[in-house]
């Protein structure tokens, strides 16, 4: 799809599978994928090391998204801190835009695509969970990367997470009016990732 602008938004609550779709349908498809998540968590990590959330969010370099530590639970809480800050968003605005405008075609993931940054995106989806599934998958996630948490905890920082995103007031977690849900409650990943590939090639094909 070279030349083409193609924009898959793909939302959701905290560990919902959002980015293991992502990454299989920029894969299967040819397009890049940002993970918009990233960006958040690294304006957290330098929050957490003493600096001003909307400084930090203004100065942000594409290489600090390439930091194995921003996969720590203190760190999504960070980030969640800081994702309230309507200044620390607008800040991250034209990075996400740029991105989803790439020739051949874009997948961003996080929690406000379809609603704020790509409102026009060609297709939105929002993927789902029960709460006690997705603490389910994280905390496997995260005690193999040795990262040392109990099941408990893993399902508090979801919990808190998912009601700080959806209550706050600058661009809150809410499906888009014209999102295709995908509740990957039963779903293997398999089943959730061939539904969001077929969802993407039918309105690819719309496209065309
Ligand atoms: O991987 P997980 O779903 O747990 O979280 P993430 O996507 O890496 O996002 C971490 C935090 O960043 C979220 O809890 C949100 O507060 C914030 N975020 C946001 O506000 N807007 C986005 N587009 C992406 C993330």
């Amino acid at each position: 799809m070279d030349g083409i602008k193609f924009t898959v938004a793909i939302d959701g609550p905290a560990a919902a599978g959002k980015g293991t779709i992502s990454k299989a349908v920029a894969a299967h498809f040819g397009f890049s994928h940002l993970d918009t998540g990233l960006l958040y968590r690294a304006v957290g990590a330098k929050v957490l090391a003493g600096g001003d959330p909307v400084a930090v969010a203004r100065m942000l370099d594409p290489v600090d998204l390439e930091n194995d530590d921003l996969r720590t639970p203190a760190v999504a809480q960070a980030a969640s801190q800081v994702a309230v800050i309507a200044d620390v968003r607008a800040a991250l605005v034209d990075f996400q835009r740029k991105f989803a405008a790439r020739d051949g075609g874009a997948v961003l993931d996080g929690r406000d695509i379809g609603t704020v940054i790509c409102p026009d995106a060609h297709v939105k989806l929002f993927v789902t969970a029960s709460a006690e599934c997705r603490a389910k998958r994280r905390y496997k996630e995260l005690s193999d990367k040795g990262i040392n948490v109990t099941p408990a905890q893993v399902l508090a920082d979801v919990k808190e997470r998912d009601a700080r995103d959806s209550g706050r007031a600058a661009a809150p977690l809410i499906a888009a009016d014209d999102a295709a849900l995908i509740d990957t409650s039963e779903m293997t990943i398999e089943e959730a990732v061939a539904q969001a590939v077929a969802i993407v090639a039918a309105a690819k094909d719309d496209v065309r």
